[in-house]
């Protein structure tokens, strides 16, 4: 809840507004019309689900990628409970339409000690899904600079990428059911190199 606006008028409203993504209190008391803002952080679309563009979900893992940290937004768009998601691998929120390629790239990224950006398509515990744009970065013990487990920002995707992303993501995954994982990178690196762009700058492109 945002308080937005504070006014000082001299008269007697009380008056409610309901929107799309907030809604407005317009709240007398001594003079006084205070305006609260309360911005929706999640919005149901039939199956999909969309978080708020301002907003981050935010998850943690060991090195085998068992989760260790998972903030409000996480837990409440996975639908999971704290409890359920602490501990649990993070294939937890695993969506089938995700082709196997893609998982590998990141684990050799960040195994590796770099970052990467891609697009996820994430299961709800009720079947529901959502897409992120996610950064993925390992962590490092300061003193001997080994890895010690990895880190996961994810903002709302752009539409205009998730156009781009998705039929690539549907033609890697007929590739991995025929090929297997070998052929979906294949697919995926020619499709890049078509367009003379590594995954992470094309997925950067579209936001
Ligand atoms: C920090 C971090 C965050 C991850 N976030 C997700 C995620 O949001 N969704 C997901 O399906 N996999 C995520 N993964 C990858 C999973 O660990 C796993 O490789 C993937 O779900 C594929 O599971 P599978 O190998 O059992 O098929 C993440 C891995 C790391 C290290």
């Amino acid at each position: 809840m945002w308080f937005n606006h504070i006014y000082f008028l001299k008269f007697s409203i009380i008056l409610f507004v309901k929107g799309f993504t907030f809604w407005y209190t317009f709240a007398y008391e001594d003079f006084v019309i205070i305006i609260m803002e309360d911005v929706v952080d999640i919005i149901e679309d039939g199956d999909e689900l969309r978080f708020n563009e301002n907003l981050f979900i935010v998850s943690k893992t060991d090195l085998k990628g068992r989760i260790t940290y998972a903030n409000d937004l996480f837990i409440n768009m996975s639908g999971y409970s704290e409890d359920e998601l602490i501990g649990a691998p993070h294939n937890i929120v695993r969506h089938p339409d995700m082709p196997r390629a893609i998982f590998k790239l990141l684990w050799d990224k960040v195994q590796a000690g770099e970052e990467i950006f891609a697009y996820v398509k994430n299961k709800t515990k009720d079947g529901k899904y959502y897409w992120v744009h996610a950064f993925i970065t390992p962590e490092f013990d300061p003193k001997t600079k080994k890895i010690t487990g990895y880190h996961s920002v994810r903002r709302s995707p752009s539409r205009k990428g998730l156009e781009a992303i998705i039929p690539i993501y549907e033609k890697m995954l007929e590739a991995e059911r025929d090929g297997g994982m070998e052929a979906s990178t294949k697919l995926l690196m020619d499709i890049l190199s078509q367009k003379k762009v590594s995954y992470e700058s094309f997925i950067l492109s579209f936001e």
